[in-house]
């Protein structure tokens, strides 16, 4: 199929829907607006193919974690994000990691993204490049420990830091959540 569906999962203010709406909208949304639930559409071509992509952009507090078992059942990947200015936030993913395989459990393996978000704000910076690459060498483990099987893990794109003041990042964010999808 050419559908797609991504789900962003992480704590509050990492950057979830700044990601989100400059992927499909183009702007930096500089303003935070705390989700509820979002759901964002565009139309994109990966690879020469015409696809549509569905971003189901979810809260970040913890109070609306088991909200977001439905969407993490029924996406294609799941897209965890951290800030890297805050160290709480890498602690947050690996627990929603463990959250969405549950969620998933008996579906298969589960394409995923680790992505660690406002790497523009350097003099802030909490985590390092190898922390964030570590931790998804470390969940991708996770998933076959828990009876998943990872194909070709070190060829996808498990990893990235983005900034959501870049439209290159944003892009280039989901292309590879797509690409992830084909490689899992
Ligand atoms: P919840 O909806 O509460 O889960 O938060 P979120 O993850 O969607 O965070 P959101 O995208 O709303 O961003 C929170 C704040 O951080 C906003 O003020 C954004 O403008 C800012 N922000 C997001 N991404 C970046 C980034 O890459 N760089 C910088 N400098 N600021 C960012
Ligand atoms: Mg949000």
């Amino acid at each position: 199929s050419n559908r797609y569906c991504c789900v962003m999962l992480g704590s509050g203010g990492v950057g979830k829907s700044a990601l989100s709406i400059q992927y499909v909208q183009g702007v930096f949304v500089d303003v935070y607006d705390p989700t509820i639930m979002d759901s964002l559409l565009r139309m994109d071509t990966i690879e020469g193919r015409n696809i549509t992509m569905t971003v189901v952009d979810t809260a970040g507090q913890d109070d609306y974690i088991d909200q977001t078992t439905p969407y993490i059942r029924m996406a294609d990947v799941c897209v965890f994000v951290y800030s890297v200015t805050d160290a709480t936030s890498i602690v947050h993913v690996s627990t929603m990691f463990d959250h969405a395989l549950k969620a998933r459990q008996g579906k298969g393996p589960m394409p995923f993204l680790v992505v660690g978000n406002k790497s523009d704000l350097q003099e802030h910076r909490q985590i390092t490049v190898d922390q964030g690459r570590r931790l998804a060498v470390t969940l991708a483990g996770r998933m076959r420990l828990s009876g998943e099987e990872v194909l070709a893990v070190t060829q996808s794109p498990l990893f990235m830091e983005t900034s959501a003041k870049h439209r290159d990042d944003a892009v280039l964010l989901f292309r590879s959540a797509v690409m992830t999808i084909n490689k899992v």
